[in-house]
Formats: structure tokens, sequence, C-alpha cells
């Protein structure tokens, strides 16, 4: 098992992450509150990679729900979240989720995670099909951002924690390489789709 990082290490992980976040508009505030307590965080394999991005993705919806409705910042904020959320789920997939679904052992919990992505792919698509300077996006918003809170919570305290003990040590580094290559090529690829709920999302 991958030992768990140091506070400090686990710290000073975290404030890294927040600051790639923070270089897309760093005027505003990045208040992401307490986080789940993970083992995870600092892992020097898959699982603190995906931390990693977690607290970024955490930092970027602090941000966006910290602008006022004209402030431009709003859009490039949402539109970064939106590409490097596909690109880490698809990535998240590639490496980790597939081999996972393939374990009997662990199929349940590759499949909820995987449900989770085309959930938050729906309320992504229907957030950027709405007018981001009306004064009801927030609102939209919020239950994203809820959502999103919510999938990451249950994949650093539940899914990642049954994965992990099916995986050997040397697989999760392989992992972490290959997330790492396709990150960067669903990233470039990601497009972001428009597209209005008719029903709620759920
Ligand atoms: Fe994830
Ligand atoms: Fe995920």
């Amino acid at each position: 098992m991958a030992r768990a990082a140091s506070r400090t290490k686990q710290a000073q992980v975290k404030a890294a992450a927040i600051g790639r976040a923070k270089a897309v508009a760093p005027e505003l505030p990045a208040r992401i509150g307490s986080t789940p307590t993970t083992k995870f965080r600092g892992n020097p394999a898959i699982f603190g990679r995906l931390v990693e991005d977690h607290d970024k993705h955490r930092a970027l919806l602090a941000m966006i729900e910290a602008t006022s409705p004209g402030d431009p910042a709003r859009k490039t904020l949402f539109e970064a979240f939106v590409r490097d959320v596909h690109g880490h789920a698809a990535a998240e997939e590639q490496a980790l989720w597939s081999s996972v679904m393939r374990n009997p052992q662990t199929t349940e919990f590759a499949r909820h995670a995987v449900g989770d992505h085309h959930k938050l792919d729906k309320l992504m698509a229907d957030a950027a099909a709405r007018d981001i300077t009306g004064p009801g996006w927030l609102r939209r918003f919020a239950t994203l951002k809820a959502e999103y809170l919510d999938h990451i919570l249950e994949e650093e305290t539940e899914q990642f924690v049954e994965a992990e003990k099916t995986l050997s040590e040397q697989d999760q580094r392989y992992m972490r390489k290959v997330f790492n290559r396709r990150k960067k090529a669903e990233k470039a690829a990601a497009v972001i789709e428009k597209k209005i709920a008719l029903k709620p999302i759920g």
C-alpha cells in the first residue's frame, strides 16, 4: 500500500492545487472551506494525483461562486472548470475505473463513479447552455457544485478506498502515468457541450 503523506506535505500539495486554480483569475478568492479527510492527498500514485485535481476543482468552484453576474472571469473560470473536469473524468475512467470495473469485487464502486460522471456531464451542459450573466445562473450552478463536491467526496472516502484494496502499488503507480498522459489528450480534445436539460437531472 502506498504510504500516506505527512500532514505538512498534504497541506503543501493542497495549496499548490489551489494555486493552479488561482492562476486562472488571481484577483478572486478561492475559499474552499474544509475538505473531507482523505489519506490519499499527497499520495505518490494515482489516488494522490486524482485528489490533486479534486482540490483544484474545489478552488475553481469556490471562485466561480465568488463572481458577480457581469464579471467576465465567471465564464473564463467556468470553461476552465468544464475542460479540466472533462479531461479528468475521461482519464480517470481510462486509467482507473475500467480496471476497477473488471474486478467483480469492485465493479459496483466503479459503476457508481462512472454513473456520476454522466450525471455531471448533463449538469455542466445545462449550465453552459444558460445565460451565465443572468441573475438565476448561480442557482443552477449551485446544484452542479453540490453534485460535483458530493462526487469527489464519495470517490475520496469510499470508491478510492475500495479500489485501493485490490490494486498493487505497482498498478497504482502505473495508473498515475496513464492518467497524466490521457488527461492531457482528453483535455485538449474537450468540447464544451451546451444542452438545456428539460427534466431535472438526478
Ligand atoms: Fe475524480
Ligand atoms: Fe470521478
